[in-house]
């Protein structure tokens, strides 16, 4: 059985909030090569091809989240999966830290997790769909000081967040998960400097920086039928960095 056939998105619709760049992209891709509609709900217009539809999104404006999931609704005319995949990080140590940073980070990486979760619950009760978070092995093990305390925090709590709607949701037949990503070869992380870069994938017991597409393939996973039985999870792609 092919990859395409396992994930069998045919006639479901996804939208992916970050899906202009990075893992949200490649999750886009995901479920689009596995047969879905999809639409990218971003600040940056552009989509990682033209199988993915944009909307211009602001995911810390509860207005502009609400607007992304009718322009979804407009289009597809359903929602089957909600993916999240929007977070910077913040700085250490903590006590250089502002108010107004701690805030601005808190914002864009838990708090608009909060808004795109209460605006998918009645479309995803409606489908019977799924929702997956981009958490971080930050949110595991407490980070460190290059992504600072309020990443930490923000990403801990949306790990938190998954499990919660997994339980609330149970009955409404909505399935919700997080992965916890290690070092991912992104445009976030091409900003990083090389020695430091290297220095992350020498920590991984595979020794290499993960790919974006890993992360897009085990989203689709996890929003597909083959996932039924998996919700509260938070799956562990870390290459080794932290261990279950
Ligand atoms: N790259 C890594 O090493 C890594 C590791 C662990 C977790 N993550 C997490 O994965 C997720 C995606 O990261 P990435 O590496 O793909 O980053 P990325 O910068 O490549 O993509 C993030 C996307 O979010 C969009 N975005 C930023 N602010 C937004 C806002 N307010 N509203 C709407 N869209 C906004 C950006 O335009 C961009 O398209 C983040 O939550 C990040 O914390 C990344």
């Amino acid at each position: 059985m092919s990859t395409n056939q396992l994930l069998e998105a045919h006639g479901k619709a996804a939208l992916i909030f970050g899906a202009a760049s990075g893992i949200g992209a490649a999750a886009a891709e995901a479920y689009a090569s596995a047969g879905g509609q999809v639409m990218s709900a971003d600040l940056a217009p552009q989509t990682p091809s033209s199988r993915v539809a944009p909307i211009e999104c602001d995911v810390t404006d509860e207005a502009s989240v609400g607007a992304a999931f009718a322009a979804c609704v407009q289009q597809f005319g359903r929602i089957d999966a909600v993916v999240h995949s929007v977070g910077v990080p913040s700085v250490g140590p903590l006590a250089s830290l502002s108010l107004a940073d701690w805030r601005r980070v808190m914002d864009i990486n838990l708090t608009s997790a909060f808004l795109v979760a209460r605006a998918a619950w009645p479309h995803l009760k409606a489908s019977g769909g799924a929702a997956v978070f981009v958490a971080s092995t930050s949110g595991r093990n407490g980070g460190a000081t290059a992504t600072g305390p309020t990443y930490a925090a923000s990403k801990g709590g949306m790990i938190n967040l998954t499990r919660y709607l997994a339980r609330e949701w149970a009955a409404d037949g909505i399935r919700v998960n997080a992965v916890a990503p290690g070092p991912v070869m992104t445009p976030l992380m091409a900003s990083v400097d090389p020695e430091r870069r290297a220095a992350y994938a020498k920590a991984l017991l595979t020794g290499r920086l993960i790919e974006a597409e890993e992360l897009g393939a085990a989203i689709a996973f996890l929003l597909s039928d083959h996932a039924r039985s998996i919700t509260g999870a938070v799956l562990n792609q870390s290459g080794g960095l932290v261990l279950d």
